[in-house]
């Protein structure tokens, strides 16, 4: 009893730093094979910044989070983990962004958005879409999913510039929504929670422009979630699970963009 008091004073201390959904971090990752995860797309800003990771879906679709409209991403780098390698005739593609039109901002849901390559990628050994899910399936608790991203991984470190990827479960929705109340946040509908519950693993939010916000949340080989939010704080220490846009809940509004080819 004390010490689940404690430990949601504890977490609602935590949560008081913030709920600032910018930037993140992959913590106590790996460095991404390089035949992996050919799907993943780096966001930048007209000066080539890192800002957001994203995932190809189609030849010319990239699906993120919302918020990463606010560092005003304007082209993706597809086709490579090292963004220090980057060839911008071939690897940088520019973008229009399409955030899902109920999204308001981070925390109060629909936090998904479609980027419209200008000119289709050319898929290839380096550069493949992944595959969302077919329809709304429950996801089961405790799945083993994994996250990738070129955010931090630590707290307040540097941004890397090799695609880091790290393992961690899905957490029952229930449990998640008891924790972050704990917090006093009310979690939006549609998300998945994963990764920082009881755990080391997963990805953490600082109130920064660089991170993994955008990324693919990969479970069985679909992108059923993209990277959306946590509190704000010590990452080094994460005891809320991690918030994912369940991507399942938009296949309706992401397979119209894709047939009508426009967004
Ligand atoms: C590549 O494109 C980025 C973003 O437009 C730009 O900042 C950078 O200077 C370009 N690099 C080269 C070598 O042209």
């Amino acid at each position: 009893m004390m010490h689940a008091l404690h430990k949601c004073l504890l977490f609602y201390l935590l949560t008081c730093l913030g709920l600032h959904a910018l930037g993140s971090e992959i913590i106590h990752g790996k460095k991404a094979p390089q035949k992996l995860m050919l799907y993943m797309a780096s966001l930048q800003n007209d000066a080539g910044k890192h800002v957001c990771g994203g995932f190809l879906i189609s030849e010319d679709f990239v699906l993120t989070a919302a918020h990463c409209k606010n560092s005003s991403p304007t082209s993706v780098v597809l086709g490579t983990h090292d963004l220090k390698k980057v060839n911008n005739d071939t690897m940088r593609f520019k973008v229009r962004t399409c955030p899902h039109p109920s999204y308001q901002k981070v925390g109060t849901g629909n936090d998904i958005m479609l980027l419209k390559l200008l000119k289709k990628a050319p898929l290839n050994k380096r550069v493949q879409p992944i595959q969302l899910p077919k329809s709304v399936t429950k996801i089961k608790d405790n799945a083993k999913c994994r996250v990738a991203g070129w955010g931090y991984t630590t707290t307040r470190g540097k941004a890397v510039d090799v695609l880091q990827a790290v393992e961690v479960s899905t957490v029952n929705l229930e449990t998640c929504k008891k924790e972050w109340k704990c917090g006093r946040v009310t979690l939006p509908a549609n998300v998945i929670c994963a990764g920082g519950y009881k755990t080391d693993k997963g990805f953490c939010k600082l109130s920064s422009s660089q991170g993994d916000s955008g990324g693919p949340l990969v479970c069985g080989g679909a992108a059923v979630g993209v990277v959306s939010f946590n509190y704000g704080g010590n990452c080094d220490y994460p005891n809320a699970p991690n918030v994912y846009t369940e991507t399942s809940k938009y296949l309706h509004w992401i397979k119209k963009a894709l047939k009508q080819k426009n967004c």
